[in-house]
């Protein structure tokens, strides 16, 4: 399996790009925010438990993400290979998916990080929140809570992977198309 992660901080273009990738490399998407906010359409007990942790810009536990992602692995056994958007987010959840990864003797690929400095990431999510509905977008404070989060607890899984020589770093500015080739080109060297 090629197995991606697709890393950066809120609004650095990580949903944007997946659907991109997974149409080119026929990949799994897995987006663990796209989860949590398909649990809370329909109000499953789960949904709204971690509603109350979006809502206020920060985590849902780790059990509750790292259980949706180890089914959503066990549902796709045939795959080239999955793509995860927004997971992991703390190192704990990075040392459950290495874990997960390796009872089915696989293993990440890749880590691609998306780099993207925060006033146009404010920028961009106030400007998605004028139409994307999501409870999260509406107020710049808890955007700056996000990306606060971000920094605390999401950076170290950077370093985790670092150290497994896993990261290439990207620069997120410029148009979709640009910032989709500089990832393909990073995907092809390695598939090779
Ligand atoms: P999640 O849904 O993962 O949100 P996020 O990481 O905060 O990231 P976003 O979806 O806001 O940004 P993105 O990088 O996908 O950017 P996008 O492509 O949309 O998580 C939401 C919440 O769920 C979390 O706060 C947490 O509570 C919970 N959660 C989720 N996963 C969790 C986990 N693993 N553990 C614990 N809790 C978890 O782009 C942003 C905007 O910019 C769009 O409007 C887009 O059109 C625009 N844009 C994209 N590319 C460009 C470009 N090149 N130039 C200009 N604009 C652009
Ligand atoms: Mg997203």
């Amino acid at each position: 399996m090629f197995n991606i992660i697709l890393f950066g901080p809120p609004g650095s273009g990580k949903g944007t790009q997946s659907q991109k990738l997974v149409d080119k490399y026929g990949l799994v998407h897995l987006s663990t925010g796209d989860l949590l906010r398909k649990e809370r359409k329909l109000k499953t007990p789960l949904g709204l438990e971690a509603q109350q942790f979006i809502d206020k810009g920060q985590l849902v536990p780790d059990e509750v993400v790292i259980g949706m992602i180890s089914s959503a692995l066990d549902e796709n056994p045939e795959t080239r290979g999955f793509l995860f958007d927004g997971f992991p987010r703390t190192v704990a959840q990075a040392e459950a998916l290495d874990r997960l990864l390796a009872l089915k003797k696989s293993e990440i690929s890749l880590v691609l990080f998306l780099e993207v400095d925060e006033e146009e990431l404010i920028k961009r999510l106030v400007h998605r929140g004028k139409t994307s509905g999501r409870t999260d977008d509406a107020d710049e404070n808890i955007q700056r809570k996000r990306q606060e989060v971000y920094k605390n607890e999401t950076l170290p899984v950077a370093t985790h992977y670092g150290k497994l020589k896993k990261v290439v770093t990207i620069d997120g500015i410029g148009t979709i198309d640009d910032i989709f080739a500089r990832l393909a080109f990073h995907i092809e060297k390695k598939i090779k």
